[in-house]
Parts: C-alpha cells; sequence; structure tokens
C-alpha cells in the first residue's frame, strides 16, 4: 500500500517539509537527548563509528523522523514520550542551520607553500 503511495503521490513522501524548529532549542536538545554522543557534536559522526554522519547530506525530514522514532538498526528509539514533536522538529532546524566546512584548499592554515 505505502509503495503505490510512493508512485502516485510522491511529493506526500519526498516533499514534506519539516515543521517549523528554532535551531537555537535545537542545539540544546542535540546536546540533551545525547545525539551529539554518537553523531558528534555537529552531525560530523562519532568515533570509531559510534554513530553515522548526519551532514552534510542531511536526510529529508520524513526520512529523519522515521529513523529517530523508529531506527533501522543499532540506534536507540525516541518515542514520542520521551523526545517531544517540537524538540524533534527543532533538532532538525539545528541540522539544517549548520554551516558546511570549507574546502581545505581555502583554509589559509592548511595551504602550506608548494603543496597546492
Ligand atoms: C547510542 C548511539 C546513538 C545515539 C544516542 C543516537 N544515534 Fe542516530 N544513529 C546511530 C546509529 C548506529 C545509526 C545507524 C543506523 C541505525 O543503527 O539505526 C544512526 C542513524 C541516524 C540517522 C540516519 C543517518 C544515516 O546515515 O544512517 C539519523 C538521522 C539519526 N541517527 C539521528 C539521531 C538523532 C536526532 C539522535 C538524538 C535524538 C540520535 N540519532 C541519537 C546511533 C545513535
Amino acid at each position: 500500500m505505502r509503495f503505490f503511495i510512493l508512485l502516485l503521490f510522491p511529493a506526500v513522501v519526498f516533499g514534506q517539509d519539516a515543521p517549523a524548529g528554532s535551531p537555537e532549542r535545537g542545539h540544546q536538545a542535540f546536546l540533551k537527548y545525547q545525539c551529539y554522543s554518537c553523531h558528534g557534536t555537529v552531525g560530523q559522526g562519532g568515533e570509531r563509528g559510534a554513530g553515522p554522519r548526519l551532514l552534510p547530506n542531511l536526510f529529508p525530514w520524513v526520512a529523519f523522523s522515521m529513523q529517530t522514532r523508529t531506527p533501522r538498526q543499532d540506534m536507540p528509539a525516541y518515542r514520542k514520550d520521551h523526545l517531544g514533536d517540537q524538540d524533534l522538529a527543532d533538532i532538525y532546524a539545528y541540522l539544517r542551520s549548520v554551516k558546511p566546512s570549507p574546502a581545505v584548499a581555502n583554509i589559509p592554515q592548511l595551504n602550506f607553500e608548494g603543496r597546492r
């Protein structure tokens, strides 16, 4: 059934936009709910493979919320009574607000002479 919905209305699944959230509160929630301990403080991925990097290719909202509520593998599940919908939207807003890192070539300190 879900497959047919997907075929007929891809926008329902992929185009669904995230509810509004606050990046500032999301940052606090990302720390409070321990997301950072596996995914790194800016979603760069955890040490020794604790959790995959979440950025720069952030999951679309629907996939993101599904993964957080009902993880597909080893990640602990965050149910609604533990992590509210607004907190989840805030976390998403925070991850969206993280700026991508500059390319190595654009970091002057890493631009050693003759190594360009
Ligand atoms: C105990 C470690 C741990 C914690 C805490 C954790 N995660 Fe994860 N996360 C994982 C692992 C491992 C995966 C890989 C897929 C799986 O196991 O379900 C994952 C996958 C993901 C993915 C999909 C990314 C991908 O490429 O697979 C998202 C999005 C995500 N986590 C968000 C969150 C959020 C938001 C929180 C906090 C509310 C959080 N995680 C807390 C371990 C963790």
